[in-house]
This record gives structure tokens, sequence and C-alpha cells, in this order.
């Protein structure tokens, strides 16, 4: 079959190899899903570059995201059958040909959500979803409280924009550049302000960040109520929230959020509400997220580089059937 397989840590450029690997038999509980769709995200390309290298594995197959249908089913399996269209999670491995994963860790994909959706359901709506239960953990109701959100030009900045406004909240996007200005639209207030520049003049109850760095350190300093809360789910700027920027506001909450640690310690119903409430979201468009290309496996390299892009707008997706 076509895989994907990380040897070394590096540029995942550079160090993402394409593989012909052999095809694994699924064992008691487990199930063989052929991979119709795989998103690429940043949190993918992370690990390759050796982040993580205490915790990774070499040699590993990236990919975190994707949707496929069951294709063999080992002994003992009794919730799904052949032809059942799932989300598989809990490990990487999804940039190949086929995946063998425990059925407990595949979730069924709802017959009105297509592939295209079903794809991108996961990771960044399950994230989204608990930062905004977090910061209604953190004041109890969002009903007019501000909150910004960095990076808004992201698929889940603009998901995160959205489930803010739901609850009755001022949502404000922190942007790089004019360039995603345009999806912010009524009531949604926009602020462009690059990573380094000088931090928006405005007052936030709350910020979710996934820049880091001087802009997260500057909004910490001088862009947050006292009570209020920074939640850091990313460092696009490739560089720590400053420690300085943290200490200097024992009066403001800075957290952090990993989808990994939910995913690890909430339980099958808690995963199954998780994706229930992606699926009706996907319905709603509140998790719509735009894709700007599908490449088959066999162009990875292209792929990887049109990921890499600046001018990207939006996600790009992977066919591992070609
Ligand atoms: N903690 C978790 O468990 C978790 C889960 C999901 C996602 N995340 C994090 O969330 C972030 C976004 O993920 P995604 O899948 O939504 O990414 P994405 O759709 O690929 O978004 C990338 C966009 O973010 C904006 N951006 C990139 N670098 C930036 C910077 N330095 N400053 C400001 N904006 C920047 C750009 O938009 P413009 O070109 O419009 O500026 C870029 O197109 C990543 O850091 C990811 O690791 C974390």
């Amino acid at each position: 079959m076509r895989s994907t397989l990380v040897r070394q840590f590096g540029d995942p450029e550079q160090v993402i190899e394409l593989v012909d690997a052999p095809r694994i038999e699924p064992a008691a509980g487990e199930v063989e899903v052929e991979i119709a769709l795989a998103a690429i995200n940043p949190s993918d390309l992370i690990p390759v570059t050796g982040a993580y290298r205490a915790r990774t594995e070499l040699p590993f197959v990236p990919g975190f995201e994707g949707v496929g249908v069951v294709s063999r089913i080992g002994p003992g399996v009794r919730d799904l059958k052949l032809g059942d269209r799932v989300i598989p999670i809990g490990s990487s491995g999804l940039w190949q040909q086929f995946l063998v994963r425990p059925a407990e860790w595949c979730f069924r994909v709802p017959d009105d959500v297509g592939d295209s959706q079903a794809v991108v359901s996961y990771v960044n709506p399950l994230t989204a979803l608990r930062l905004v239960e977090d910061l209604r953990g953190h004041f109890g109701s969002l009903e007019g409280r501000s909150v910004a959100v960095t990076a808004a030009g992201s698929a889940i900045g603009g998901m995160l924009m959205k489930l803010i406004e739901r609850e009755g909240a001022v949502p404000t996007a922190i942007l790089r550049s004019d360039k995603s200005r345009g999806r912010f639209v009524g009531d949604q207030r926009v602020i462009v302000t690059a990573d380094g520049c000088p931090p928006p003049a405005r007052v936030f109850d709350a910020v979710l960040d996934a820049v880091g760095g001087a802009l997260a350190g500057e909004l910490i300093r001088r862009s947050i109520s006292p009570g209020g809360i920074l939640i850091q789910y990313g460092a696009l700027s490739n560089v720590p929230v400053p420690q300085s920027a943290i200490a200097a506001r024992p009066d403001v909450r800075f957290a952090f959020l990993w989808l990994r640690n939910f995913v690890h310690s909430a339980g099958r119903g808690a995963l199954e509400a998780a994706f229930a409430r992606s699926f009706a979201g996907l319905r709603d468009g509140a998790f719509s997220s735009p894709i700007a290309a599908t490449y088959p496996l066999s162009r990875l390299a292209d792929a990887l580089a049109h990921q890499a892009d600046p001018r990207r707008d939006g996600k790009i997706l992977i066919d591992p059937c070609c």
C-alpha cells in the first residue's frame, strides 16, 4: 500500500518519505480502515520537526486526522461492520492507504456528513469546543464577555469566532495581515497586528492564543482585564510565551490546552458527544473549514509545499488512494 514514513526528525518537506508498506492484518478488537481523505494540520508537522522528540518514537507514519471506510475486521469486533465510514483517532498514521486501529478508537460518521467535511471534523472542532468549555469554566457564563482570538485567519480561529459569538460574547479577530479580513462579517471585530508589532489598544476579558511569542506576551501584559484569562493552544510564531509576561500579571490566568490530553482522558462517551457536536457544527456552518486543495498522496511534496505557502487559503487534504 501507499504510505509515508518519518525515519528522522527535520524539515517536513525534507524528511517525510513516500514508501510502499505492507498491509497489516487487524488483530482482536481492531479494524482496518481504508483512508478516503486525510488532512494536513500544523499539529501533524510539529512532531516531524522533533519538537516532541522525548515522546515521539521513530519511525512513524504522520497524520492525525482523516476519514475512511472499515475494510477488514479483527476477531471480537461487534460495534463496527465492513463499509462503515469512520474517523480513526488516538494516534498518528492517517497519511497512508490503510490504517489498523482498535475499534474503540473509531467513530462512525453520519450519512449526511460527506468525506470532505468529515475529514476536518476532529482536530479543530473538538479543540474549539474544549477552549470554549474552558472559558465557560473560568467565567461561569460568556454572556457579554470580550474575547480576542489570535491567528483568527486559521481554520480553528474562524470556528472560535463563531462559537464565541453564539455564547453571547463579543469576539475580536486578531490577524497578522488583511488577507483573511473578509471572513469576518457583521458584529465581529477585526484588529490587524502581527507578532512583534504593538498590541491592540483594547482590553479583553479573555484571549485564545495560537501565536505565542511577543504578541501573546504583550497581550498578557497590557490587553487582558484583571481576573481574565489567556489560553494558549498553539505557537505559530515558533516562540514560547515569555515567562516574564506571565509573571508580570498574577491577576491574569495563563492556561494551556492540548487536545491530546482530552482525547486520552475523556472516555468513549465524552468523545462520542464531542463528535456529535462537531457534526452538528459542520451541518450549521460553525465548523466549516475552507479547503484550499486536495492532492493525491503520490504528490505529497506538492501538498507539503502548498501547506507551507503563506498565501495558502484553507486546508490541504490528501487522497491516499492515488
Ligand atoms: N492545542 C491543540 O490541541 C491544538 C489543536 C488544534 C489546533 N491547534 C493549533 O492551532 C493553530 C492553527 O491550526 P489550524 O489547523 O487552524 O491552522 P491553519 O488553518 O493551517 O491556519 C494557518 C493560518 O494561521 C494564520 N497564521 C499562521 N501563522 C501565523 C502567525 N505567526 N501569526 C498570526 N497568524 C498566523 C495564517 O492566516 P493568515 O494567512 O490569514 O494570516 C495561516 O493561514 C496551530 O498552531 C495548531 O497547532 C492546536
